[in-house]
């Protein structure tokens, strides 16, 4: 690997439930009964932008813009289970999703392009992967709805562990209330 490759990091921007929430969620993902490899309790999160690698002097702007930021808080309804075929995740997901959310997304977005890197392709799709290398659930309704109170955003470091991945907290900002 050269040098350069190894300074790069693997982010993302991302939302984290409070240990009570991800208990809850845990509990759904159990009560649905799905067949794959589980997301542990303390892993389970929401991606809002997923950055890919990262050189030190973007990660250095990325937490200057991130401070900045200025989104109210807003209570994310986790009612909806889902399937993605192709990378063969279960996920929880809002029926609706909040306007503070997409503004969030948005304003992420615009972090994203300011500091070069380039847009997502892919429309953003809130979920919560409960499960991957997962069959598709034979029972798609949540058990009950899950209210979660978002008040902050992070920006999360992936480091690639035998088989899996590690989350890092690189960055926490409160949203206003
Ligand atoms: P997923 O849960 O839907 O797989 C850390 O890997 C987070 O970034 C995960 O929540 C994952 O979403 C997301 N992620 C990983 N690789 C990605 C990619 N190539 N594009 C978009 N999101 C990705």
């Amino acid at each position: 690997m050269s040098a350069d490759r190894e300074n790069l990091q693997r982010l993302f921007f991302s939302l984290w439930p409070e240990p009570e929430v991800a208990a809850e969620i845990a509990a759904a993902r159990r009560a649905c009964g799905i067949r794959g490899r589980a997301v542990g309790t303390g892993k389970l999160h929401l991606t809002l932008s997923f950055l890919g690698d990262v050189g030190p002097s973007t990660v250095d702007r990325l937490l200057e813009a991130a401070g900045k930021i200025a989104v109210p808080s807003f209570a994310l309804d986790l009612a909806r289970i889902g399937y993605f075929a192709r990378p063969r995740i279960v996920w929880l997901g809002p029926a609706a999703v909040p306007a503070a959310l997409w503004l969030l997304a948005a304003e992420v977005e615009a972090i994203r392009h300011r500091v070069g890197i380039e847009p997502e392709k892919r429309r953003f799709r809130p979920h919560v992967t409960l499960a991957r290398r997962a069959q598709k659930p034979a029972r798609m309704r949540a058990p009950e709805v899950i209210s979660w109170p978002v008040s902050a955003f992070h920006l999360t470091e992936s480091v690639r562990v035998d088989g899996g991945s590690v989350y890092r907290d690189l960055g926490r900002w409160p949203l206003t209330v």
